[in-house]
């Protein structure tokens, strides 16, 4: 098969790559650092194809695309959105709004155009899979995720009406909804280079790794064609859902 992978060179997409190609598919995978991309190919070898571009940047995604041989762009069997980014922890009132419009850049507006411009190919050969990494985060509240978790609700109700919109098609579509997930660069992001902070969440904690995802993508990949897991959420054992917070003597 032929599978995009967006954000290939850390983290969930790097151990999709390398879980998929050892499948023999091959992949055309993403992201914005060249030099990461080339060790990945020169690691991966004929069956990676690398594609530098910023998915938040609707010119240079389309020319990515447009630079791929045309029996492969036509031929995408799946699509993997799964470049995101979280951008600080702290309250709404003090968030940068940099960060927000960077997050809603890259996990809604980028996540989008790439789907924009893959899934009428998926639809003309009728067949196809879109699976979209969301977050818990979407599901649940949880104090300073504010825009992150509203760009990650957005990507599972995309991927819902998704679903909707390819009624009588051979196309499916799955959210994965992770929870605490260590061993990528997510935190280090996230803390803007505090790998302190970053490292204290992880302490102590049995958190999922990427090559956990990466299995689940190998199992949904791999499914009969008939079936379609519309959300697949899923935690570390040591984590459960936030609580409703109650503050006294308000
Ligand atoms: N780790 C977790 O706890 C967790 C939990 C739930 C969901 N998720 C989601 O899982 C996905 C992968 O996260 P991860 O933990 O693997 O993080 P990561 O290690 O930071 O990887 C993120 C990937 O996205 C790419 N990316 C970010 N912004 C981009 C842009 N503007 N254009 C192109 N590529 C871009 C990065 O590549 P470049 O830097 O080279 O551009 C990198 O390859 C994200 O959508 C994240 O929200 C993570």
């Amino acid at each position: 098969m032929n599978i995009l992978i967006t954000g290939v060179t850390s983290g969930f997409g790097l151990a999709m790559a390398k879980r998929l190609i050892k499948d023999n598919h091959t992949i055309i995978g993403t992201g914005r650092r060249a030099d990461k991309l080339s060790d990945i190919k020169a690691e991966l070898g004929e069956q990676f194809i690398p594609l530098c571009f910023d998915i938040g940047n609707l010119d240079d995604t389309k020319s990515a695309l447009d630079s791929l041989d045309k029996a492969l762009l036509n031929n995408i069997d799946v699509l993997i959105n799964n470049a995101g980014l979280a951008l600080g922890l702290e309250s709404a009132d003090k968030a940068d709004i940099s960060d927000w419009q960077a997050m809603i850049n890259t996990n809604i507006t980028g996540l989008v155009s790439i789907t924009n411009l893959v899934l009428p190919k998926m639809v003309a050969k009728n067949s196809g899979l879109v699976i979209n990494i969301g977050s818990t985060a979407g599901n649940y509240p949880y104090f300073g995720a504010n825009i992150y978790g509203a760009s990650k609700a957005f990507v599972k109700q995309f991927s819902l009406n998704l679903r909707a919109d390819l009624i009588g098609k051979n196309i499916r579509v799955t959210n994965i909804e992770p929870g605490l997930c260590g061993g990528t660069e997510f935190s280090h992001i996230r803390f803007k280079g505090d790998n302190e902070k970053a490292s204290k969440l992880y302490e102590k904690v049995d958190y999922i790794r990427p090559e956990d995802i990466a299995d689940m993508v190998h199992y949904i990949v791999n499914l009969p064609p008939h079936i379609n897991i519309n959300r697949l959420e899923v935690m570390p054992v040591a984590q459960t859902f936030a609580g409703l917070t109650v503050v006294k003597d308000l």
